[in-house]
C-alpha cells in the first residue's frame, strides 16, 4: 500500500509507538488523526507532529468507552472526510502475579487491549469499505507469541487481539481491506518506564521510531505481520512452538529476578 494521501486514525497516538507511527506515516504523505485521554500529552504531540508543513488533528477520548470510541471515529471522519487506515494502538499493561492483580486492573486490560480494538474496528468497517483500499493495523505484542510469566492477563488479551487480527484478515480477504498485525518487542516508551526489566532479562528496548519504520516497510510490502526482535526472537518463537518446555526452563531460571523487576510495571 502507498501511504500518500491516506486518511489515518491512530488510537493512542500521543506517545510512544503511536506517536512514532503518526510521524512516519505523515512523512509518507498520510493525513493523520491521533487520540488519547490526556489533553496535555495530546497538545505536546500535535505540536511535535508537524511534518513537511502538515499538521495532525487530535481527539481527546478514552477508547475503552463506547462514547470515546464513537467520538474518536466521528471527529476523525469530520476532519479527514473518510478513513483508509485504522491503527488500533492504544493499550495498557499491569504486570505482576495474577493473585496480586486486582479485578479492576484485569478488566482495564481486557477493555483497552482487546474489547476497544474489536469494537472500534467494527464501527470503522463501513468507512474502510468505502475507501476501497483500506487497512487495519492491530498493535499486539511479542508477548502474544511467547507468554511471559507475570504478564498472564496482558499476554491473554494481546494474544486474543493477534488472533482476532488474523481471523479478520481472512474474513475481509478480497474485499479491499487488509489487516496487519504488529508485534513490538520491548520498546523504549513511557509504557516501559515503570519496568526495571532490562537486557539481562531479555528486555532489550529499541526506540519507538524503529518499530514505526518496520511497520511502514511492512505496509509497503502488504505484509501480514511485523514481528520485532530479530533472529534471536524468531528462534525463540520457533522453540516456543516446537519445544515449549525449553522456554519454561529458561523462564524458571530468571523467574525470581523477573518478578522483582516487573513488580511495579503499570501503565493503565
Ligand atoms: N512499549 C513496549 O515495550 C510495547 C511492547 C509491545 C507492545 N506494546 C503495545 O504498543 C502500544 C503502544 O504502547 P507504547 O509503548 O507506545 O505506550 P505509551 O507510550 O504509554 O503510549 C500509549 C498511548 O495510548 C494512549 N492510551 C492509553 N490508554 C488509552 C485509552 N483508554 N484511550 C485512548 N488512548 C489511550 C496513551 O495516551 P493517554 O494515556 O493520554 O490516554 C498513549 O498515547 C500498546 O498497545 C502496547 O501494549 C508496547
Amino acid at each position: 500500500m502507498d501511504l500518500k494521501g491516506k486518511r489515518v486514525l491512530i488510537t493512542g497516538g500521543s506517545s510512544g509507538i503511536g506517536l512514532a507511527i503518526a510521524h512516519a506515516m505523515m512523512s509518507k504523505g498520510a493525513h493523520v488523526v491521533i487520540t488519547g485521554r490526556n489533553g496535555e500529552r495530546l497538545t505536546r504531540a500535535t505540536k511535535a507532529l508537524v511534518v513537511n508543513g502538515s499538521d495532525v488533528a487530535a481527539v481527546r477520548a478514552d477508547v475503552a468507552t463506547a462514547d470515546g470510541r464513537a467520538r474518536s471515529l466521528e471527529e476523525c471522519l469530520a476532519v479527514l472526510g473518510g478513513l483508509d487506515i485504522l491503527v488500533n494502538n492504544a493499550g495498557g499493561v499491569r504486570a505482576g502475579r495474577l493473585e496480586s492483580t486486582t479485578e479492576d486492573e484485569i478488566r482495564a486490560m481486557v477493555e483497552v487491549d482487546l474489547v476497544a480494538p474489536i469494537l472500534l474496528t467494527q464501527a470503522a468497517l463501513p468507512h474502510l469499505r468505502a475507501s476501497g483500499d483500506g487497512l487495519i493495523v492491530n498493535v499486539a505484542s511479542g508477548i502474544a507469541l511467547i507468554g511471559a510469566p507475570f504478564y498472564a492477563t496482558y499476554a491473554g488479551v494481546k494474544g486474543g487481539l493477534a488472533r482476532f487480527s488474523e481471523a479478520l484478515r481472512r474474513e475481509l480477504k478480497g474485499e479491499g481491506i487488509h489487516v496487519l498485525t504488529l508485534y513490538p518487542g520491548a520498546t523504549d516508551t513511557p509504557m516501559m518506564q515503570s519496568s526495571k526489566a532490562g537486557p539481562e532479562l531479555g528486555f532489550t528496548r529499541e526506540p519507538a521510531e524503529a518499530v514505526a519504520e518496520a511497520l511502514i516497510e511492512g505496509i509497503g510490502a502488504d505484509a501480514f505481520e511485523v514481528i520485532r526482535g530479530g533472529e534471536i526472537r524468531a528462534k525463540m518463537i520457533a522453540t516456543n512452538r516446537d519445544n515449549p518446555a525449553a522456554i519454561d526452563e529458561r523462564f524458571l531460571i530468571i523467574k525470581p529476578a523477573l518478578e522483582e523487576a516487573v513488580r511495579g510495571h503499570s501503565a493503565l
